[in-house]
């Protein structure tokens, strides 16, 4: 049996968006967002390089990476810790997966690598509003309606 589950491949596909941690080479962390989030299989999950050099550079030394997916409005989600590989354009690999991020269309053309991270490890993250009672429709609600004001205030400025 794979290790991502139904809901966690619900989260990733919805969400599409994950930010990931790599090691430096002076062993502090690197960590980034990456929009074009995919579940390749029931253990890996691939993301498009697009403009993440500094990912890659740790990539291809150490490949230590942990990613990080949440639920902007649930205030839950799911962190995957692995090994990944970086599969540059041009290599079969590359070529046999690229298509598969055809829903970004113009965006999908600048992607020149693909990230594939082999989850070892996935856990589930939640909010400490959880720990003292609040609900998931309670808090869905309250963020919706924060996230909605958030954005009417910056349009109208
Ligand atoms: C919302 C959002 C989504 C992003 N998605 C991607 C992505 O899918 N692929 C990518 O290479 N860069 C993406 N970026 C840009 C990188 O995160 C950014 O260029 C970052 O500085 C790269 O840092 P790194 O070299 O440490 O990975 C995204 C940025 C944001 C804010």
């Amino acid at each position: 049996m794979g290790t991502l589950t139904a809901e966690m491949k619900k989260l990733i596909d919805e969400q599409k968006l994950g930010f990931v941690a790599t090691v430096c080479d002076d062993g502090t962390p690197n960590l980034s967002p990456k929009g074009t989030m995919l579940v390749l299989d029931d253990d890996h999950i691939i993301f498009g390089e697009i403009r993440s050099p500094n990912t890659v550079h740790n990539l291809e030394r150490r490949p230590h990476m942990e990613i990080n997916f949440v639920d902007p409005f649930a205030r839950k989600g799911f962190r995957f810790k692995g090994a990944a590989i970086y599969m540059a354009a041009g290599t079969p690999e590359f070529e046999s997966l690229h298509g598969r991020f055809e829903q970004w269309g113009d965006l999908a053309k600048t992607i020149r690598g693909i990230v594939k991270l082999k989850v070892e490890q996935a856990l589930p993250l939640s909010s400490p509003a959880y720990d003292i009672g609040a609900t998931e429709a309670e808090l869905r609600r309250h963020w919706r309606e924060y996230l909605l004001g958030l954005q009417a205030e910056l349009e109208s400025a």
